[in-house]
């Protein structure tokens, strides 16, 4: 029977790959599993479907019997099932990596808790003990990422070794000797399953010491229920006994001890699958707009682990995305991708929807973008040079969401400098819901390091859209991320980091040493040469430069400011026994304040009008207004709620302030306040 099983399992993971690779899958799964050449039979060559096959292998039953039975697990001999559910395993799922991940892991559990067609269902636990299948989404970005997951594999091995589960009977004895030897055959192992990118990265290495069983990479996540039933011991419902006589509950032999598919697509988007959020109470989330990459930046792994550009149709991520914002309470959305504003939807209903037309001359940038593709200014350049045509942009992504309501906000992450064509920057200047933030990645200041790291600009070009981006969005934010130590860095274009840094002042940065990866152009062609003291004394020094210029802007810029806060919700830190709420600014600075009873919006607006226009002319009706204010009633604001918040303190790139109102963005916005208003309240 199971050898039969592992046939099905094969020539499955064939059909899936039709379409791309037929020969790397099948690899995948046959040669890289440990599945025992015995176990690799054909099926009969009839072009027979998978259910029919399955089907046919069950004993005629009648009506009833059917019935009785409830759903045929494909892999247990009937006699021996005697379980009318499917059997359920619970999964603990651990993310590592970045938003991409984060998302992804909300794809999985969505997989994981819809599966419908295996003889198991899922169910999710917090505690990671009490799980049957521990998953870990991994991050192979830097060495230290690797290192973790690495751990943590040893550790939850070393505990499963230490405590197993339970003691076990196999029903299949035989099988059980030569595929475990003696030693494990009376342990039910959790099935440990390392996923993402360093899945992807490492592949069969991850099988290493024995700490993984399942490896499965990030576009074949569709695969997961099936790769986990295979690797499934299931329970017959009946007991054994040992040699000693102890009574034993009996589980039927696993199809496979190792299960991998590390499959890349070129289009696989996972568009149809509702992601399952961790947070369902969040008011802000991540909807994934496109995946992989195309730069090829030379020190990075990401194109390696993460594949082709593709980007999911527009009309599924509007419909995404509504469905968040009318039913899910959810007052913010963060498109994401490994390049968000390299999105492209070039399906046939995008291309008819925005046609290449020639426009090249076209003084009005705003409508030119529909003619196909523009780059942030003259001086970057595409690594990947089949850019451009007929369909949707980015800033048509953009527009859409930001259209599906005035009090929706739109963030983006992670983009690459090279895609900010100016009709982006002028929609994110023109519409209040796209906010004031702005991620740069820098990676150098030096066009030299620039250079070598194949990032397709200069620091001047790099500098001229920063301008380009302070002119046009008043009040933007901007953050970056930058590498210290790259191949052949010297003291002079670390100075030049320093110095970008310096001009630029960021209101956030992600800062990192070099970490070399396998594979990527830096490590076929360049020397790691940067020792690693010098590299973490340059990080050192990057991060102090941000921190000062953080402080210095920060105090320059937000202390006194109003804000339009979108509120989260409770704050971890707590101020003298008084709590403390958190959110985030339009232009994602985190700021906390006291939580208290506060104004709303329809209180304060007339009472702001009114005294902007007769202040201080008419001091009778500025204290009868004042008087009305002092006595209308106040509301508790929720999480999801906007607030207009002054900002008080300044802690490198945390903000404390006050709560003042409740209050929209469409009317914020039009009210135009600035810190100066409030001086309208006088002593209120
Ligand atoms: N697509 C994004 C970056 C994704 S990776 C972009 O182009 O900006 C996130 C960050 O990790 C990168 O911006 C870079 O700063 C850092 N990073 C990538 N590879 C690295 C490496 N090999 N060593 C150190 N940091 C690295
Ligand atoms: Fe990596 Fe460069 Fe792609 Fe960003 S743009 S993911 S840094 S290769
Ligand atoms: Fe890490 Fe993969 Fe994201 S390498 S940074 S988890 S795309």
């Amino acid at each position: 029977m199971a050898s039969k099983q592992i046939s099905i399992l094969a020539k499955n993971v064939f059909h899936r790959a039709a379409n791309s690779s037929k020969k790397t899958a099948f690899q995948a799964f046959s040669s890289k599993t440990n599945v025992s050449t015995k176990t690799r039979r054909k099926l009969p060559d009839d072009g027979i479907t998978l259910s029919k096959f399955i089907a046919s292998q069950q004993p005629e039953m009648s009506q009833n019997e059917e019935e009785n039975l409830g759903p045929v697990p494909t892999s247990t001999p009937l006699d021996l099932y005697k379980e009318e559910e499917p059997l359920t395993m619970k999964f603990h799922l651990k993310t590592y990596g970045c938003q991409m991940n984060v998302s992804d892991s909300d794809i999985i559990r969505s997989i994981l808790l819809d599966e419908k067609n295996n003889s198991i269902q899922f169910e999710e636990t917090q505690e990671e003990m009490d799980a049957d299948v521990l998953l870990t989404n991994t991050c192979a970005i830097r060495e230290n990422a690797e290192q973790k997951v690495w751990h943590r594999l040893k550790e939850l091995r070393a505990h499963d070794s230490k405590n197993p589960l339970e003691k076990i009977a196999l029903v299949n004895e035989e099988e059980k000797k030569t595929r475990y030897g003696k030693k494990k055959a009376n342990k039910r192992k959790r099935i440990i399953g390392v996923l993402g990118c360093m899945a992807e990265r490492l592949k069969e290495d991850m099988f290493r010491d024995g700490t993984a069983d399942l490896i499965v990479g990030p576009d074949a996540y569709r695969d997961l229920p099936r790769l986990i039933n295979a690797l499934a011991p299931k329970p017959t419902g009946n007991t054994g006994q040992q040699d000693n006589q102890e009574s034993l509950k009996m589980y039927e032999m696993p199809q496979l001890e190792r299960a991998l598919n590390v499959e890349l697509s070129f289009d696989e988007t996972y568009a149809d699958i509702n992601p399952v959020r961790a947070n369902p109470d969040d008011v802000s989330a991540f909807v994934s707009v496109m995946r992989g990459c195309n730069n090829m930046c030379s020190y990075c792994v990401v194109p390696f682990t993460r594949g082709r550009e593709r980007s999911r149709e527009l009309e599924s991520i509007v419909r995404e995305a509504r469905i968040l914002f009318e039913e899910e309470n959810v007052k913010e959305i963060c498109l994401l991708g490994q390049n968000v504003n390299s999105y492209h939807d070039k399906s046939e209903s995008a291309i008819l929807a925005r046609p290449a037309v020639e426009n090249e001359n076209s003084e009005n940038k705003r409508g030119s973008y529909r003619a196909g593709y523009n780059m942030s200014n003259d001086g970057f350049s595409n690594m990947f040079k089949l850019r451009g045509g007929a369909g949707y942009y980015f800033v048509d992504l953009v527009e859409a969401i930001s259209d599906i309501s005035p009090e929706l906000r739109v963030r983006f992450t992670s983009p690459h400098p090279k895609d900010y064509p100016p009709e982006l920057l002028s929609l994110m200047a023109e519409r209040h819901n796209v906010c004031n933030h702005l991620h740069m990645p820098a990676q150098s200041g030096s066009s030299t390091v620039l250079e070598r790291m194949r990032r397709g600009y200069t620091r001047e070009a790099y500098l001229n859209l920063i301008d380009d981006v302070k002119t046009l969005i008043p009040d933007v934010a901007i953050s970056s991320d930058f590498i210290t130590g790259f191949c052949g860095e010297t003291e002079e274009e670390h100075q030049d980091t320093l110095s970008l840094m310096d001009h630029v002042a960021y209101d956030q940065a992600f800062m990192f040493a070099y970490s070399m990866r396998g594979k990527t152009h830096a490590n076929r062609t360049m020397e790691d040469d940067v020792p690693e003291d010098v590299k973490s004394r340059r990080l050192q020094e990057v991060i102090s430069m941000f921190r000062t210029r953080v402080q210095e802007r920060n105090d320059e810029m937000e202390v006194g400011k109003l804000r339009l806060v979108l509120v989260e919700g409770e704050a971890k830190k707590k101020k003298e026994g008084k709590i403390r709420w958190g959110g985030r600014t339009d232009q994602n600075k985190r700021i906390t304040f006291d939580y208290k009873k506060c104004w709303t919006e329809e209180n304060i607006q007339p009472v702001l009008s009114a005294l902007n226009q007769s202040y201080p002319s008419n001091p009778m009706m500025r204290s009868d207004l004042l008087y009305q204010l002092a006595t209308s009633p106040k509301v508790e604001v929720q999480s999801g709620d906007y607030a207009v918040v002054q900002v008080d303190e300044a802690r490198g790139h945390v903000l404390t302030g006050k709560l003042l109102w409740r209050a929209s963005q469409s009317m914020f916005s039009e009210m135009g306040l600035d810190e100066n208003s409030l001086g309208l309240f006088g002593s209120y």
